[in-house]
């Protein structure tokens, strides 16, 4: 995700209440807004999170370079945490960009819970909150062969940006008022 795209929005945008969701097999998880008090617990998620740096990049490795992306990242946006009776295992993000009404998408799932449809359900919770805040269009850049992520976005209404396709990081996007995404 690019940096270069972080501005500051109000803490208090995003959702209210705490949504329950369920994964393949049945098992219920929730999300909810980040809280200044899962710090603690964030920065313990992104200790464990294997593989490191699988995203572009992200998360990075180590406490430090940990410590300094949060600091970055968690200053604008809209945060998301994922639970598992309590414990977190997972964070979604939708950050402004320069771009007005677009934000930018991310999702780092724990290893332990990928792979059973968790990854596209948050991804269309999150589209749905996006949708109730002044955001008009979301971004994102993956890269291509992250096949999970890639698939999980398509499912949950991203779409290839034309011109993109061929590159290192192709982008997607998703226009939150087309009601056939
Ligand atoms: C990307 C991520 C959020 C996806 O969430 P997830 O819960 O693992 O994904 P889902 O279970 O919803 O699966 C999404 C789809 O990808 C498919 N998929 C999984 N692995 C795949 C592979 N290697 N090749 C092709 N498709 C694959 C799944 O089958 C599923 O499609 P289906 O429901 O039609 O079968 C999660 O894997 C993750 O956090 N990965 C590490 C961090 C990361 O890469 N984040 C993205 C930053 S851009």
């Amino acid at each position: 995700m690019g940096a270069a795209a972080m501005l500051i929005s109000p803490p208090c945008s995003g959702p209210a209440d705490p949504i329950p969701l369920h994964d393949k097999e049945g098992r219920v998880f929730t999300v909810r807004p980040l809280l200044p008090e899962d710090r603690e617990a964030l920065e313990g998620f992104y200790a464990d999170f294997e593989p490191k740096r699988a995203a572009q990049g992200l998360p990075p490795e180590g406490g430090p370079r940990v410590r300094r992306w949060l600091d970055n990242v968690l200053r604008s946006g809209t945060h998301l945490a994922v639970l598992d009776a309590g414990r977190l295992v997972g964070h979604a993000m939708l950050i402004p960009t320069e771009r007005e009404h677009v934000s930018e998408y991310a999702i780092f799932l724990h290893q332990d819970v990928r792979g059973r449809g968790l990854g596209t359900e948050i991804n269309r919770r999150s589209a749905e909150i996006a949708r109730t805040m002044a955001v008009d269009r979301l971004w994102l850049s993956v890269e291509p062969h992250n096949r999970p992520a890639v698939r999980s976005y398509e499912k949950a209404g991203f779409r290839f940006r034309p011109g993109t396709i061929y590159s290192p990081e192709v982008e997607m996007e998703m226009d939150l008022h087309d009601t056939a995404a």
